[in-house]
């Protein structure tokens, strides 16, 4: 009886072979099913079920009030589509800080019942025995620097992180603290580029960059914000592939019209 393999051409390990021939890593996120499915199929590297989830998906202002039940159900859809690229799931606010049985307990979940490849944790020094805890499971972990945005309320903005030399000193540390934990890769959002180039050169992990400019070993983009689908939020770091917005809104008008003056459906397109 032969079992089909459920492991995923794109590793860990792999990534950080990437890193070292000097081949960039493309990551972007996905949350359902269908968009998953195109995204894997375009030969992304990494795609990551983000807790962006919680303002591009449910609407919220903030990533602070998605739950560990809500990131696990859109995981879930992301895995039944993805056959290439590796699967990396954000861990929640509030399920991983300041207790790392906690923190364990949390990405068990995620790993049992996503069959996800890692999960991605925000913080350095401060979430290091979490870390460590997850890893020691032998559950991978990718970790996040810079602007984290489930801190958005100690920080109060969105600006760019890490431009007074303390805060750089810091993440540096961080980002060296994560490495010899056992972190697998370490997303920079948000830093001065010169600051990333430095982690980047200094790190045998692969650095992944939003906002972080082109030295990373990869970059990331929120997908809707790179297809355009959601015209609020423009920063600069961010390049547009697309204008969704504007063939979406044109497509459902067009439909309604039709409707309206009973063109749609014609004879052909009914039984
Ligand atoms: O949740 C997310 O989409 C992220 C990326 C912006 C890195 O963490």
């Amino acid at each position: 009886m032969s079992v089909e393999s459920n492991l995923r051409a794109v590793t860990t390990l792999r990534l950080t072979e990437m890193k070292q021939r000097g081949e960039k890593i493309a990551m972007l996120t996905s949350y359902d099913f269908s968009m998953a499915k195109i995204v894997d199929a375009a030969g992304v590297d990494v795609i990551l079920v983000g807790d962006s989830a919680a303002n591009v998906m449910a609407g919220y202002e903030t990533t602070l009030p998605i739950t560990l039940d809500m990131m696990i159900y859109h995981a879930q859809s992301v895995v039944r589509a993805v056959r290439r690229a590796l699967v990396v799931v954000d861990l929640p606010f509030g399920t991983y800080q300041g207790n790392s049985k906690t923190a364990l307990d949390s990405a068990v979940r995620i790993m049992k019942e996503t069959e996800a490849d890692a999960v991605k944790i925000e913080g350095g020094e401060e979430i290091l025995e979490s870390v460590q805890r997850i890893i020691s499971a032998g559950i991978p972990v990718m970790g996040h620097l810079g602007l984290t945005p489930q801190s958005i309320h100690k920080f109060g903005t969105y600006n760019v992180r890490a431009k007074e030399q303390a805060e750089a000193d810091k993440l540096v540390r961080d980002a060296h603290l994560l490495e010899q934990a056992g972190c697998f890769s370490v997303v920079l959002e948000k830093i001065p580029a010169a600051l990333a180039a430095r982690v980047t050169s200094e790190l045998h992990i692969p650095t992944i960059g939003i906002g972080a400019g082109g030295a990373c070993d990869g970059q990331v983009l929120v997908i809707h914000d790179m297809l355009g689908i959601n015209k609020d939020f423009s920063p600069r770091f961010l390049r547009r592939y697309a204008d969704l917005h504007t063939v979406m809104t044109e497509s459902v008008g067009r439909y309604v019209a039709d409707v309206k003056s009973c063109d749609f459906p014609n004879e052909k397109e009914q039984y």
